[in-house]
């Protein structure tokens, strides 16, 4: 039992000291969408699917539910770094509501700006975020225009 109390209390410290050494290099934006990440998931059956790979080899993917155009629903999955899950958390935030005309022009200065800024050793993981949103509205338009086309891809 203490020796359960003495995991606790060294992991909370623990915590606390990882939180102090992130505040120092990151903004509060970054760590609150790394600690509590907004559309994580994959959506069913959706209308756009697009999945890109960094230059580090991170991996992203997003999903998306459209109507009339205009961005319902957006889902964001990534095994990587907790920055790359920030950044794919901001752009989703980014993304939804708009149409996809506007999320087409979402850049990656768009997403550092959001999260008020980013270290240079992580630029690159906002270029993955809003890669992968472009891959995925590109998919959306194709399967607008070739709608027979989305039978073949699930
Ligand atoms: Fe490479 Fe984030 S995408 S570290």
């Amino acid at each position: 039992m203490d020796d359960e109390l003495l995991d606790d209390a060294s992991l909370e410290r623990l915590q606390k000291e990882m939180l102090e050494e992130a505040r120092k290099i990151y903004s509060e934006k970054v760590i609150d969408h790394w600690l509590n990440p907004r559309n994580v998931g994959r959506i069913e059956e959706p209308q756009g699917r697009g999945a890109a790979t960094g230059i580090c080899g991170d991996n992203m993917e997003m999903t998306l539910r459209i109507n009339n155009d205009r961005i319902l629903d957006i889902n964001f999955l990534t095994e990587g770094c907790g920055t790359t899950a920030a950044v794919g958390s901001m752009t989703t935030e980014l993304a939804k509501g708009k149409t996809v005309q506007e999320a087409l022009e979402i850049s990656p200065e768009d997403v550092i700006a959001a999260v008020e800024g980013l270290p240079p050793e992580h630029r690159h993981c906002a270029d993955l975020a809003s890669t992968t949103l472009k891959e995925a509205l590109k998919d959306y338009l194709a399967n607008k225009q070739e709608p027979w086309k989305r039978a073949y891809k699930r």
